[in-house]
């Protein structure tokens, strides 16, 4: 939901930079029914900017905002006074402009809610241009769950992990060494294997890439070796982080920087993402030298910002931003 609300998040400053003079408030109202799937009929707030507001839920039948997803029209209110059961998001508000939202099916999903401090603000044009723009509105279905994505490189496939995969990655996790500077212990049994079976399984449901199993192509009996993949850090920051671990077999063939480069690319196409960020603890050179060939940044040494295995760790961190990228070949 994280990444799916920063996208949101983002459609939104792009409209309100469209039309600054009229967006004092600029908000998303769901049906509760279709953002969490429950029996309701209340309207619960999603991304918005502006001032905070206390409205995070409405009824439908309540105001002018109700109104909208009730009658499935929109509703342009020139002077919102002239109501008593009006809901404003801000007291300072004088018009409003309320769009509902339809799915790919032509079902009435969400609301597009416009406060202005203006009175008369919403001429026909406006209302034409807004209701053209919510016709890009990003629906829920379209980031959740992460589609069944393969990316293919010179020596590598990376998919999504399936279960079969426990023994493979209890092989490689067992390591004292593969796991000496990551936050998880070595594998002590299958069943330390599964929790991440069962991380990355739900992680996908969010919509994350993370963690992607890696296998050697030419590898007769296509075994998972190891994991890289890119957390959201900070969704409402754009902020990603990459994470990777491989089996120690296969180290120093430069595996995890090949198989990184599909995945950076990736998300800088489809994501609201504007800093990918990767930490390393001061005693994994091999690490840092990982982001270093990624063409990340390094940009500082944050002390003891880590506490992992009972121990402080000072983390070496490194970046790559949006302005900086260029797609790697
Ligand atoms: C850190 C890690 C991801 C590096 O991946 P990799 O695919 O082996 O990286 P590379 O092949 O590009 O090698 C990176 C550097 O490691 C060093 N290295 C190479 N072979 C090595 C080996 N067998 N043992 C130790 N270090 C080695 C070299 O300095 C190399 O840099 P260079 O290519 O400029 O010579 C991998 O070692 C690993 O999975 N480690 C365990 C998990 C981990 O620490 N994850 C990162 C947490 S921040």
């Amino acid at each position: 939901m994280e990444i799916y609300f920063a996208k949101v998040q983002e459609w939104l400053e792009v409209l309100k930079s469209k039309q600054p003079q009229v967006c004092d408030w600029i908000g998303i109202y769901y049906k509760e029914s279709y953002l969490h799937k429950l029996d309701s009929t209340d309207l619960v707030l999603g991304p918005y900017l502006g001032e905070a507001t206390e409205h995070t839920r409405i009824s439908i039948d309540r105001g002018f905002c109700g109104m909208a997803l009730r009658e499935e029209r929109t509703v342009n209110v020139a002077d919102v006074t002239t109501d008593s059961t009006h809901i404003a998001c801000s007291l300072k508000t004088r018009s409003e402009l309320v769009i509902p939202i339809k799915d790919k099916n032509g079902v009435y999903v969400a609301e597009l809610d416009i406060d202005c401090n203006k009175l008369n603000a919403f001429t026909k044009e406006l209302e034409e241009f807004f209701e053209k723009y919510v016709l890009s509105f990003p629906l829920l279905e379209e980031f959740i769950p992460l589609p069944d994505i393969t990316f293919e490189t010179d020596r590598l496939i990376l998919r999504k992990i399936h279960p079969k995969d426990i023994q493979d990655i209890f092989d490689y996790a067992k390591n004292p060494n593969v796991a000496r500077y990551v936050t998880w212990e070595p594998h002590q049994t299958l069943t330390d294997s599964k929790k991440l079976i069962d991380y990355a399984l739900s992680s996908y449901l969010k919509g994350s890439l993370e963690p992607m199993a890696l296998i050697l192509k030419d590898d007769p009996a296509q075994k998972v070796f190891g994991t890289v993949g890119l957390i959201a850090a900070s969704p409402k920051n754009r902020t990603y982080e990459l994470a990777y671990a491989i089996s120690e077999e296969h180290w120093g063939k430069g595996l995890v920087v090949e198989a990184s480069k599909p995945l950076i690319n990736y998300v800088f196409k489809n994501f609201a993402i504007e800093r990918l960020q990767c930490r390393c603890e001061i005693l994994n050179p091999q690490s840092a030298r990982v982001m270093e060939k990624l063409g990340m940044e390094y940009e500082g040494t944050l002390k003891a910002s880590m506490f992992i295995k009972g121990k402080a760790r000072d983390m070496h961190m490194y970046s790559l931003v949006r302005s900086d990228f260029r797609p790697y070949l």
